[in-house]
């Protein structure tokens, strides 16, 4: 029985894969425990490149809109996974694969004819997941909080994550725009070093924990203990990414649909007071990573980022990167990307609005240099909002 057989039982038609695991070696993925709900759990690790193998590094964010294209590498080249075969993919084939004609065993009886074998219904109860552990090639030791016993070398960084998740869940798993979000914050360094950056959205922490490794502190927001919860073990596991710059991530509870920061002491990822206050004084970088795909919730995020800056008496800068993923709709008879016209229409309503804060947007080129593995395809944006603040006394 293949590793996809076992795994029906999570994999469901309501799914969702991010290509960042589907075209990743397997390799590079390898299949660790289960969650708190059963959820199995998997570390991928993502390569760094090294300098000299990084083109023209910029120290100023803003020179990459001048900077012509830089010359792309193959994707051999630049070290991207290759696409694997759908035996090779095994259980991360994806929402698509579960419903292949190959999945399906064809058995001929004594007349010849075809006996299908049918499928059991699928349950999608996220309680139900009885997932199997069908190896344990590389275990983590849980005790060890500084991931000591992992011999790795600097330049790897290695994230828990899940795999096709409902969308409930899609933060347990990495997405392309957290990896171009990254790259442009590596190739930029200077703008972000000795920051205090909050990120929204922050899903496994991957962008969150390299932008540490340049700023002075990041808080890493989303909702959910269980993602905060895989989250925060992602920020133990690559303490050697952050440490030597002293840089430190703070995971914290930050749901775009309630205006307050959660302060409750009971709660594991409240706010203390201080923090608060931190956060209000000296976040002068916001960042957030493909959080544009449900249009309430971009609304609720374009909400929260007004309502964060207005908390700030200073001027703050803010990066979303986004997908623009195309789909036929049958409402416009034509293939277009719904949530990124909604993008759109958001970051319009800001600039409209009147205040201490004006609000400017732009999307920065795509010029700067590509310094993790991954397929940074056309439809990944990435788009700076300046809020420049004006004393209104
Ligand atoms: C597609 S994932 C992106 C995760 C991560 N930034 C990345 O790119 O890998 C969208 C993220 O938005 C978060 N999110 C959804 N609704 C939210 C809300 N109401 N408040 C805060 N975060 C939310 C999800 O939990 C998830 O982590």
């Amino acid at each position: 029985m293949s590793c996809g057989d076992r795994m029906d039982m999570t994999f469901t038609h309501d799914t969702v894969l991010s290509d960042v695991h589907m075209l990743q070696p397997r390799a590079h993925r390898l299949m660790t425990r289960l969650n708190r709900i059963g959820q199995p759990v998997f570390i991928s690790k993502f390569q760094i490149l090294s300098q000299d193998r990084v083109q023209d590094q910029t120290e100023d964010p803003d020179s990459s809109e001048e900077q012509g294209c830089p010359v792309r590498e193959s994707p051999e080249e630049r070290g991207c996974p290759v696409r694997e075969s759908p035996e090779e993919r095994g259980s991360a084939g994806g929402p698509s694969s579960a419903e292949s004609p190959e999945d399906q065993s064809l058995l001929l009886d004594e007349d010849g004819d075809f006996e299908l074998t049918r499928r059991r219904p699928r349950r999608c109860e996220r309680d139900e997941a009885c997932p199997i552990l069908l190896s344990q090639t590389e275990p983590l030791d849980p005790e060890d909080e500084e991931g000591d016993n992992i011999s790795e070398s600097a330049d790897v960084i290695r994230i828990e994550h899940t795999m096709a998740t409902l969308l409930e869940d899609v933060g347990k798993q990495v997405w392309r725009g957290a990896l171009l979000l990254a790259d442009f914050i590596l190739s930029a360094p200077g703008a972000f070093r000795g920051a205090t950056v909050l990120e929204l959205g922050a899903g496994t922490g991957v962008t969150s924990i390299l932008t540490a490794s340049v700023a002075k502190r990041v808080y890493c927001t989303d909702v959910g203990d269980d993602l905060l919860s895989m989250c925060r073990s992602n920020i133990s596991l690559n303490k050697r990414v952050t440490e030597p710059s002293g840089g430190e991530v703070i995971v914290r509870k930050l749901d775009w649909l309630h205006h307050d920061l959660c302060t409750d002491p009971e709660e594991e990822f409240s706010w203390s007071e201080d923090e608060v206050a931190d956060l209000y004084h000296n976040t002068t970088i916001i960042i957030a990573a493909d959080v544009v795909y449900d249009d309430d919730l971009t609304d609720a995020f374009f909400r929260t980022l007004y309502q964060l800056c207005s908390s700030f008496n200073h001027t703050c800068d803010i990066y979303i990167s986004i997908e623009k993923r195309l789909n036929f709709t049958l409402r416009h008879m034509e293939v277009c990307c719904e949530a990124y016209q909604r993008f759109h229409h958001c970051l319009q309503q800001l600039q409209d609005l009147q205040g201490p804060h004006t609000f400017s947007a732009r999307r920065v080129a795509p010029s700067f240099p590509q310094s993790i593995m991954y397929e940074r395809v056309e439809q990944l944006e990435l788009w700076k909002v300046s809020a420049s603040y004006t004393d209104p006394s």
